[in-house]
């Protein structure tokens, strides 16, 4: 199947109270891991790329040709999305024009008014193209590519102004944060959430910063409106550790234990573990 946009799945996630799992990639492996498992699990799923990965992976039409090329030669049936993680403006346009079928343009850092006229003229552009796009009140803690947020709670009403622009989905700080969470970190605000779904209605949120989030706040977040969980850094985790597993225990060094489609396939096994788990977790697992 082609990639899809994230309309669909997401409204149906948020009817049949689940979520869909968006999970960043990095490279060739991460790819076809999270596919492989979407595709057994029978799962929708998203696939995201902040702006630094999509540099490292040689820019976003070197992704999309990937993807596409993934899709077809694994046939992959169930929906998957191509979304751009963390988005600014000009790489907003830049997927747009690559062939992404999902975007995320990140005005939290601008004032509200800044954020919204910017995100209106993507949502119009999304609109003509057939693509989704996700919008952000309230920054997201914590370090991604560099942007450092304070995982700060979003304005409810902010939220419903950005909401009512067109926006397909909508990522909103309650106190979640990218990457692990400190020993001392309060948790998520149920009570900022609860009030930022009882102002957008059945828009689609998003919850970033998936990492370490306990199973309870995450089936309560989902039971408050959030249908898209994004994962990164647990994924990058569980493939440094089965990597280093394996270099410790000297199997480069057995025969041909140095061929990287040896090398790499105990990380990839281990991302597609986590994915499984997540997927699990979200509910989301059958929903194809
Ligand atoms: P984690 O790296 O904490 O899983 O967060 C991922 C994320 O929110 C990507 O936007």
């Amino acid at each position: 199947m082609p990639l899809v946009n994230a309309k669909e799945m997401l409204t149906k996630a948020k009817e049949g109270h689940y979520a869909v799992g968006q999970f960043n990639i990095n490279n060739l492996e991460w790819t076809k891991s999270i596919l492989l498992t979407a595709q057994e699990l029978q799962s929708p799923v998203i696939l995201g790329v902040s702006e630094g990965a999509g540099k490292y992976m040689c820019g976003y039409k070197t992704i999309v040709g990937m993807v596409n090329g993934m899709l077809e030669e694994l046939g992959i049936t169930v929906p998957v999305a191509l979304h751009l993680d963390h988005g600014s403006y000009e790489g907003a346009k830049a997927c747009i024009e690559a062939g992404f079928s999902s975007i995320m343009f990140d005005g939290s850092h601008y004032p509200i008014e800044e954020n919204v006229a910017k995100t209106k003229e993507l949502v119009a552009i999304c609109e003509d193209k057939g693509l989704s796009i996700e919008a952000e009140v309230g920054s997201i803690g914590g370090e991604e590519d560099g942007v450092v947020g304070a995982g700060e709670c979003a304005d409810p009403e902010e939220c419903k102004m950005v909401a009512d622009l067109g926006v397909t989905m909508l990522a909103a700080g309650i106190g979640n944060i990218h990457g692990k969470y400190p020993e001392n970190w309060a948790g998520l605000s149920f009570e900022t959430l609860d009030a930022i779904q009882q102002l957008t209605g059945a828009m689609p949120l998003v919850l970033h910063g998936g990492t370490g989030i306990p199973a309870d706040m995450i089936k309560k977040a989902i039971s408050l409106g959030v249908s898209k969980i994004n994962v990164n850094t647990e994924c990058q985790l569980s493939f440094a550790e089965a990597t280093r597993k394996y270099i410790e225990e000297g199997k480069d060094l057995q025969g041909k234990g140095f061929d990287p489609r040896k090398l790499l396939a105990p990380g990839a096994e281990a991302i597609k573990a986590t994915v499984k788990e997540k997927m699990e977790l979200f509910g989301s697992v059958g929903k194809a």
